[in-house]
């Protein structure tokens, strides 16, 4: 099988490109990114020298490129790229439209024109927006996203959906909760606390640290899309979730106590706009039509990640120079009464 994964330096997808390349060693994987500041080639270095994997730097959004790579036998085309990051949302929407829908058209176009045997499109729980004290989200829930950002990816799933019905496009939408685990960009919420607290920096905390995300550690995800690649009925939609729903505080705290750093650097800011409050994944469809079960528990997933990002902090000090810090400024600057210069 021939892969076509886009998005393949970022946090999830430079997971799935090595744990596809461990799972299949026979598949050939081809890896789109246009290495925008999320995009990273250090993630990849233990498979750069693999023959059944190569990497491409083309946007999603240039036809002809799209076109030239997906007509050279790619069969199963999973289209990570994405501008994933809420705040950044809120400052710039309109890179959101760009790279999350007429991205993902031009990747249906090509993937109709040169008759992929299917097209997965990785999305989010935040598509279905915010959920109160109880229930859980499921694939019928209707779409009410929030952010620039989850609109983006709900407009991206509803062009995956139309190009199913209008072309018969063999087509699957995942929809996953909040991911951890190694190689994620340090400004989303658990990385931004193991580093900033290694550093002693103050830990940023929106609104009453009360709102609710479900974990997912970032292998089991891949192994969820793994499973929707080969076995996922066409034209379904699929929730991943392992019900790990806690609470920001929480995560925060344990992460704060696990490193021995002491609660006085937690600071409560002003909250982020359009805040959701609560994220819960119901993943029985996954798990009674695939046979999905995710493996890693959360106390033991946030272990080993915190480990990760102690043995890698090379990795982390790079990322968190240059542009980086313009944007930590323009987010965190006024909040934090300017204490992040
Ligand atoms: P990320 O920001 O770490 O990586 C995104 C990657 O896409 C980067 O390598 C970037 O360079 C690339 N990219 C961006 N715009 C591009 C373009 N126009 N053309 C080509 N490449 C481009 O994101 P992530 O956290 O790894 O998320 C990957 C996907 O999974 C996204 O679609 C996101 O919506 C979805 N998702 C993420 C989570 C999560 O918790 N992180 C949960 C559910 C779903
Ligand atoms: O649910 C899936 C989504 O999870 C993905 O689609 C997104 O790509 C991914 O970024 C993530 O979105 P969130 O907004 O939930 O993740 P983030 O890490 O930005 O924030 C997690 C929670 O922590 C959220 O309630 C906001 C809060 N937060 C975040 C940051 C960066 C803080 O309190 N302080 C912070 O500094």
């Amino acid at each position: 099988m021939k892969l076509l994964v886009t998005g393949g330096a970022g946090f999830i997808g430079s997971n799935f490109v090595m744990y596809m390349l461990r799972e299949h060693p026979d598949y050939e994987i081809v890896n789109v990114d246009s290495l925008t500041y999320a995009g990273n080639l250090e993630n990849l270095q233990s498979v750069e020298s693999n023959l059944q994997y190569t990497f491409i730097q083309a946007d999603i959004t240039d036809v002809q490129q799209m076109e030239q790579i997906i007509s050279k036998g790619i069969d199963v085309v999973v289209n990570f790229a994405a501008e994933s990051h809420v705040d950044r949302s809120i400052l710039s929407p309109d890179i959101f439209v760009r790279t999350n829908v007429l991205g993902t058209q031009v990747l249906l176009d090509a993937a109709k024109k040169y008759q992929v045997t299917k097209y997965v499109q990785v999305s989010t729980d935040e598509v279905y927006g915010s959920l109160g004290p109880t229930g859980l989200f499921t694939e019928e829930t209707p779409l009410m996203p929030n952010s620039p950002y989850s609109a983006s990816k709900a407009g991206g799933d509803l062009l995956v959906r139309a190009y199913h019905e209008t072309f018969g496009l063999p087509v699957n939408i995942t929809r996953c909760s909040n991911n951890y685990g190694p190689f994620q960009f340090p400004e989303k919420l658990i990385p931004l606390i193991i580093s900033r607290a290694l550093n002693d920096e103050a830990i940023p905390v929106y609104g009453d640290g009360l709102n609710i995300r479900d974990w997912l550690y970032v292998e089991d995800h891949c192994s969820a899309i793994d499973l929707v690649i080969h076995n996922g009925k066409i034209g379904e939609v699929y929730n991943i979730g392992g019900n790990n729903e806690r609470t920001n505080i929480y995560i925060v705290e344990t992460i704060l106590e696990q490193l021995g750093k002491p609660a006085s650097l937690i600071q409560y800011v002003q909250d982020r706009l359009g805040h959701d409050r609560r994220y819960g994944i119901d993943p029985t469809k996954l798990g009674t039509e695939l046979g999905w079960k995710p493996i890693h528990n959360f106390e033991t997933g946030i272990k080993e990640t915190i480990q990760w990002y102690l043995n890698h902090q090379d990795w982390w000090t790079r990322i968190q120079s240059g542009t980086y810090q313009d944007y930590v400024q323009l987010q965190y600057g006024k909040r934090m009464g300017d204490s992040t210069e």
